[in-house]
């Protein structure tokens, strides 16, 4: 069929390991590190990370393969993979509004992830500077509360961020996602590891692993699951598209399944190493695991600033987390650059810095959030982060993860899915199939259901 192509216009991975740590640097990011902690500290522990898990397993996991096998067999950016992927089953074009709800998702979730990500560029700075060092955990949280109160700073950091990413994706593929990628990922882990060994050492590992493996069920309402069940996508990268993306620059010759398992298991122990790596601080310290957004920014000064070298530390680990989220933002902003390079017939420069533009002025409402419109409530409820983050975690990533779920299992032809996914077990794809078919949809609605309720 003509409309379907066999190539992406903008190259390809180079091999299957650059794949999956691409992949896996969109996943992993400050969706596991920065939210996990905290929303599972605000949910209570360990029954919201049993939720989470769940989520993971049957939902988010079957959405992953499914953008992938999409993405692959489309080759193009979203809209038009989904459009023509619906011509070829011989359903609506109409299809193509999936992939338009994943742009604008994506440009929800990249406004506040830019702002928070600059926060981290202010904290590498703060921890080689010694700002930390001996400072009393009191001292730490006003430190906090005095950096977010000021909005010029936050958008000079905000600014900064945006610069990189779009630097980085105006590279392009080889030069830019991949070379980043390469480095960055590999140093992460080390880093994590040597955190966990910190809190192990220096920290209330008992309490804090009480916390979270042990649940406590009375805290959990449909507010709760569905926040769980937002995270979840969030942190998988899935339901907006973007892997979808990073589908269509695979070669035919990676098997997805396998790279997918790896990816999606590396992405959920990170998200429970940061919980260790995190908690034990903060009960040592007696703060409170319900924190909020500022939770991962006061805690680990607080252990770093008593640590041996810890100023040293406090600086690499915020480093490292910006790396983090310079991995996870690229695949926000390569999405939307293809779409507006595809769609518009523009060269990949302008489409970025128009992306990075609209992205940069949507942020500063998150920004200001946090000091000059604090006050500012939509509904009487929701500030201005409150309201993109909930809407882009637990609204429209849901929905386009059941649209991605209901199209690969009841759209397209089965020839076709079971082709593209090229699983090495039929066993796995009848699993995979029963689960986007009836399970994923239906855990989506129950939950949805069930909170409009
Ligand atoms: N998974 C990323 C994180 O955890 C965020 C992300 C969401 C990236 C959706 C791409 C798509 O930080």
């Amino acid at each position: 069929m003509e409309s379907i192509q066999r190539q992406s216009l903008h190259g390809m991975w180079s091999s299957r390991l650059v794949f999956i740590l691409a992949a896996s640097g969109a996943a992993i990011g400050l969706g596991n590190i920065w939210k996990f902690p905290y929303m599972a500290g605000m949910g209570g522990g360990a029954a919201f990370i049993l939720i989470y898990l769940a989520a993971v397993l049957t939902i988010g996991l079957p959405i992953l393969l499914s953008e992938v096998m999409l993405g692959r067999r489309g080759r193009r950016n979203p809209v038009d993979t989904m459009q023509n992927l619906a011509i070829e089953a011989g359903s609506t074009p109409l299809w193509r509004y999936l992939g338009w709800i994943g742009a604008l998702t994506i440009l929800l979730m990249f406004s506040f992830y830019s702002v928070v990500a600059g926060w981290t560029i202010a904290y590498t700075a703060m921890g080689f500077d010694g700002t930390f060092s001996q400072a009393s955990a009191r001292h730490i949280g006003e430190i906090f509360a005095a950096f977010v109160a000021d909005p010029l700073m936050l958008l000079v950091w905000h600014t900064a961020f945006m610069l990189l990413v779009m630097g980085t994706v105006i590279l392009g593929i080889r030069k830019g996602l991949e070379r980043v990628s390469y480095v960055i990922m590999p140093l992460m882990f080390a880093l994590i590891i040597l955190l966990i060994g910190y809190g192990a050492a220096e920290g209330d590992m008992l309490t804090a692993a009480e916390f979270l493996f042990r649940p406590d069920f009375s805290q959990i309402d449909s507010s709760t699951i569905i926040s769980a069940m937002g995270l979840a996508f969030f942190t998988l990268a899935v339901g907006a598209g973007a892997l979808l993306v990073y589908g269509a620059y695979l070669p035919k010759s990676v098997p997805i399944g396998s790279s997918l398992l790896v990816i999606a298991g590396l992405d959920t122990l990170i998200a429970l190493l940061a919980g260790l790596a995190i908690f034990p601080i903060v009960f040592q310290h007696g703060l409170s695991p319900a924190e909020g957004p500022g939770l991962v920014f006061v805690t680990l000064p607080i252990a770093f600033g008593v640590m041996p070298a810890g100023d040293f530390f406090a600086g690499v680990f915020f480093l490292l987390l910006l790396f983090a989220a310079w991995t996870s933002a690229i695949s926000f902003a390569e999405p939307l650059t293809m779409l507006l390079m595809e769609r518009g017939k523009i060269s990949r420069t302008k489409a970025a810095i128009i992306v990075g533009f609209c992205v940069w002025f949507l942020g500063i409402g998150t920004l200001l959030s946090f000091n000059l419109w604090s006050e500012f409530k939509f509904f009487g409820h929701w500030n201005f982060f409150a309201a993109v983050d909930g809407l882009a975690l637990n609204v429209l990533l849901p929905l386009g993860g059941l649209g991605f779920a209901i199209f690969s299992g009841w759209i397209m032809k089965r020839e076709d899915s079971y082709q593209e996914l090229a699983l090495r077990w039929d066993f796995m794809y009848q699993v995979w199939r029963f689960l986007v078919r009836f399970v994923t949809p239906l855990m989506i609605l129950v939950v949805f259901i069930n909170a409009l309720i």
